[in-house]
């Protein structure tokens, strides 16, 4: 039987890039807080993250970090990153995303090197490991064999190197659906202009994605954390952190998501060993 293989890796990098254009207007004031207020660094995701520098600045011996931001889009972490001493590439298709981190970067007086490529293709091209940290924020469902760019990652890390992935999506069990509805009609209760926001920023990303067919610019709806897992230890690496993230975002309800494990999220710290 044949199998259909799908839409071709162009077609999906410029969904991403059109879809992306639009994104980047959203995503730039949240960036520029987050970069210049430390005050929200205390999170669980910049937790992990300090994690792995603070070992990597004791095994480095001051020699100086090199990481890269995979799918780094407007350096959300790359800035946290240089902020706390590491050297960053960061990595993305988006001419736009990545316009918005070179604007934050020299606005802080931080170096912005930016590796404008398909991260599987950029992947292919260096021969000697050279990063002891690689992060991909909310990245791998974006890519169509995510797999295949976990087995890269691995390749590029020096031995004892880290690999940091958050914030892609778990499988919605019932209860994620169910709170997130009435999450959704609480919120429109209490605030109408916010569903009139979200009505315009639907349409928006519409209106730029018209531009170009989009085919799917999040490849993959979900990632199951637990078969991901089981790819990475085959590949070698070693499960570090393993953080499953509840969802909600009001304060009323937020307890229940906690009680009733209705995660939406999660993140890894994996390392390649040492020795191999
Ligand atoms: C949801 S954004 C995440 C951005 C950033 N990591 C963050 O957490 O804010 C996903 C990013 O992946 C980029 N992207 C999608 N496919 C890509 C690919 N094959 N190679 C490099 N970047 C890609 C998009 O342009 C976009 O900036």
């Amino acid at each position: 039987m044949s199998q259909d293989p799908g839409p071709s890796r162009e077609a999906v990098i410029s969904a991403n890039v059109s879809e992306h254009a639009q994104i980047a207007i959203e995503y730039e004031a949240r960036t520029r807080e987050l970069a210049t207020s430390p005050a929200l660094w205390d999170h669980w995701y910049f937790d992990h993250l300090r994690t792995a520098i603070h070992e990597l600045t004791e095994s480095e011996h001051g020699r100086s970090i090199l990481a890269l931001d995979a799918l780094g889009g407007t350096g959300k972490t790359a800035l946290f990153l240089q902020q706390h001493g590491v050297d960053v590439i960061l990595n993305d298709v988006s001419p736009e995303m990545t316009d918005v981190y070179r604007r934050i970067a020299g606005e802080l007086g931080l170096d912005a090197r930016v590796e404008l490529t398909p991260i599987e293709s950029y992947l292919e091209e260096s021969t000697t490991p050279p990063f002891s940290l690689i992060t991909a924020s909310s990245a791998l469902h974006h890519l169509q064999n995510y797999e295949q760019v976990i087995q890269q990652f691995y390749d590029q890390l020096k031995p004892g190197g880290f690999l940091y992935t958050a914030w892609d999506p778990l499988p919605r069990r019932r209860v994620v659906r169910w709170l997130g509805k009435a999450e959704y009609y609480l919120k429109r209760m209490g605030d109408p202009s916010a569903a009139l926001r979200g009505v315009r920023r639907r349409i928006g990303r519409r209106r730029v994605a018209r531009a170009q067919p989009v085919v799917d610019h999040e490849f993959h709806k979900a990632i199951d954390d637990a078969a991901l897992i089981d790819v990475a230890q085959r590949i070698g690496f070693v499960v570090r952190v393993h953080h499953r993230n509840a969802g909600g975002s009001l304060r009323i309800t937020k307890p229940l998501w906690t009680r009733f494990h209705a995660y939406t999220s999660f993140a890894l710290l994996l390392q390649r060993p040492y020795t191999a």
